[in-house]
């Protein structure tokens, strides 16, 4: 049996022992159903401790001939991508597989032309046109490791980034459609790159039509460019342990970090748990609203879908553009059958009102998934009750960048759920809870650190050009480990249930921030001498960001200081990270060391005010009473 796809309770409980048992035979089995140059020559070698982890090593492949290629001849025909434009008054796009294998080996060529080649880093800052999957997958084919960076970061991020990993080429667009809104993207990449030396070249995709600066020599449009290449482009060769992407994200220390993902590997896992939580069949229309720019958009749009063989919907929009039944409405337009989405997007729909859904009649739904934050009971049932209508499953899918694919859920219709619990372990997945001392926990219903013993085929590999702090972050707090950084419960069933982040990384609308990331773009507003920044539990984006600034004068308007902090925060991270509430305080709670006393800050936030716990080793403790009393 090679549990290529679980049907039952009993083939989940069956592949699950098999994993553990021969997680090796485990995943060969699953590899050998891919397209592959060369069979590899070791299955998986690990030392969790360097660390030290290679899947399928020595085989050779091109993920997009798994993607694209080996589609063609059954299913050339059939729809890969619909997308669907911010505006529901414009057409929609429809490519078949046969149409995107054109579009990809077009555009790859195009990278070509431009001096692209293997091994080279390639940003792309784009919106969320069929371009940007395309420009994804062109990077694939030919060897070149995309660095995709959401929409919504600054230039600052965007010349982080690119400079981080020293990327050579930009691919962009001239704007964006965003709701209401048009917005720039092009002039953004101008000013980033006046902070970078290695582009070369700036490739531009029409989309708003704006009128933008093209610099001679090294900016060229894309359309332009298409009309001097074919459509015939050779997969380059790739070693299954090459890398195939950057994907940066925020932990608790300092500068996001390029988590890396290699080929085989992240192949073999995002296939294999996209069709299986989902229970993907050949019919299914596949909707994934969130961004390519993150990693559920690499996993679960870019890859896992294409792999399978699937058909999905691509989104530029957002959910409340015209009016928050835009989600619902793209659903019964193109007959969705899974839809997967994050619970802030939930949050904030069901508090538009019921009446926005009411004209829809969702009957095409089957399966229905959550994904970035702990999903609350009231928004589960919300989401079972008037999306699912009662009938479909819910997935609440618990992973990370890291894992690049999901770790933790139930598998639609077939393994049971419960509100609020990502549930269990996919088959390869062996997770354990510690205690803040690392032991392990080993009965039920209990709570720890969230761990994982074992390697699966899309663990992170290193972070880009800094291994050691890939091992520090991930590897270093508990020997033999790899550790997520969440906190998690396990029920008396053996159900895991994810309680949030235990370090200083805050969860804002499924996207995640540290808060040193935050506090230094506060510190470079104008009169600002230090601040503190932690999370608070917020109706709809789950967590708010609340900051404690500390000013070199007391503030004589403070609408106006906030402003320019927010403006700060926009410049430096982008405009979703902006402070919810901004506390002018005269000190912050410190111990005689100098730390900063967080659990008291926290507290505060979560209007706590009487939990504060021992505040007696502060070095002022007066400054909690002016806290507690400003509090917002
Ligand atoms: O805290 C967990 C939360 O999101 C973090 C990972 O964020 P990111 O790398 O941006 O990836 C988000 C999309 C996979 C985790 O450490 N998280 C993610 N999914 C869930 C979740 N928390 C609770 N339930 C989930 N289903």
């Amino acid at each position: 049996m090679t549990f290529d796809r679980i049907r039952t309770q009993q083939d989940y409980t069956d592949a699950h022992a098999k994993s553990v048992s021969d997680p090796e035979g485990f995943w060969a089995a699953q590899a050998e159903t891919f397209t592959w140059r060369k069979t590899w020559d070791t299955t998986l070698v690990w030392d969790f401790e360097k660390p030290d982890i290679q899947w399928f090593a020595g085989g050779k492949l091109n993920i997009t001939e798994n993607c694209l290629d080996r589609h063609l001849e059954k299913r050339g025909n059939k729809l890969a991508l619909i997308w669907e434009p911010n505006d529901p008054k414009e057409r929609f796009v429809r490519l078949t597989y046969r149409e995107l294998h054109d579009r990809v080996c077009r555009y790859a060529n195009v990278l070509k032309r431009n001096g692209i080649k293997k091994g080279d880093r390639v940003a792309v800052y784009m919106p969320m046109v069929p371009e940007l999957m395309i420009a994804v997958l062109a990077c694939a084919r030919i060897g070149a490791i995309h660095s995709v960076v959401f929409c919504g970061f600054s230039a600052q991020s965007l010349a982080d980034r690119i400079n981080d990993a020293g990327a050579v080429a930009v691919l962009c667009s001239d704007g964006m459609f965003r709701g209401a809104k048009e917005m720039p993207v092009k002039s953004v990449v101008d000013e980033a790159l006046e902070q970078c030396t290695t582009v070369r070249r700036v490739i531009v995709t029409e989309r708003v039509r704006w009128a933008v600066n093209m610099v001679a020599g090294r900016d060229v449009w894309l359309h332009e460019e298409l009309t001097q290449v074919g459509a015939d482009c050779p997969a380059e060769v790739m070693d299954a342990e090459d890398p195939l992407f950057i994907l940066y994200t925020s932990g608790s220390t300092g500068k996001p970090k390029g988590v890396v993902h290699t080929c085989g590997g992240y192949m073999v896992y995002t296939d294999y748990s996209f069709r299986n939580v989902f229970q993907v069949e050949e019919s299914d229309v596949f909707f994934c609203t969130a961004d390519l720019g993150w990693i559920t958009g690499h996993s679960y749009m870019a890859y896992g879908p294409t792999l399978a063989g699937a058909t999905q919907v691509m989104f530029e929009g957002v959910p409340t553009f015209p009016d928050p039944g835009r989600f619902w409405q793209i659903v019964d337009k193109h007959g969705v059958t899974i839809f997967y989405t994050a619970p802030t997007a939930i949050r904030s729909l069901m508090a538009c009102g019921i009446d926005h859904v009411l004209p829809y009649s969702l009957h095409s739904l089957r399966v229905l998934g959550s994904v970035g934050e702990p999903i609350n009971e009231e928004a589960w049932h919300w989401y079972k009750t008037h999306i699912g209508k009662g009938k479909c499953p819910i997935v609440d899918t618990w992973w990370q960048t890291e894992t690049g694919g999901i770790l933790i859920s139930s598998i639609a219709g077939v393994t049971d759920e419960k509100p609020s619990h990502a549930a269990y372990p996919l088959p390869g997945i062996q997770p354990v809870l510690l205690t803040a001392e690392g032991k392990e926990i080993t009965e039920n219903e209990v709570e720890g650190l969230l761990c994982m013993k074992f390697p699966w085929p899309s663990i992170l590999r290193t972070t880009w050009g800094d291994h050691e702090r890939c091992r520090q972050t991930y590897f270093s707090s508990y020997t033999g480990m790899y550790f997520s950084g969440d906190g998690a419960k396990r029920d008396a069933e053996g159900r895991y249930r994810i309680i949030g982040r235990v370090d200083d990384v805050i969860n804002v609308s499924g996207h995640r921030f540290g808060t040193a990331e935050i506090e230094s773009a506060i510190n470079t507003a104008k009169g600002v001498v230090e601040s503190a920044v932690v999370g608070y539990p917020h109706d709809i984006k789950g967590q708010g960001i609340y900051a404690f600034v500390v000013t070199e004068k007391p503030v004589e308007d403070p609408e106006d200081m906030r402003g320019s902090i927010i403006e700060s925060v926009v410049a430096s991270i982008g405009r979703i990270a902006k402070p919810d509430k901004i506390q002018f305080v005269s000190g912050l709670p410190k111990t005689r060391s100098g730390k900063i006393m967080r659990r008291i800050l926290r507290k505060v936030a979560e209007n706590e005010l009487n939990a504060l716990g021992d505040t007696s080793t502060l070095l002022d403790p007066a400054v909690v009473d002016e806290i507690k009393g400003g509090k917002l």
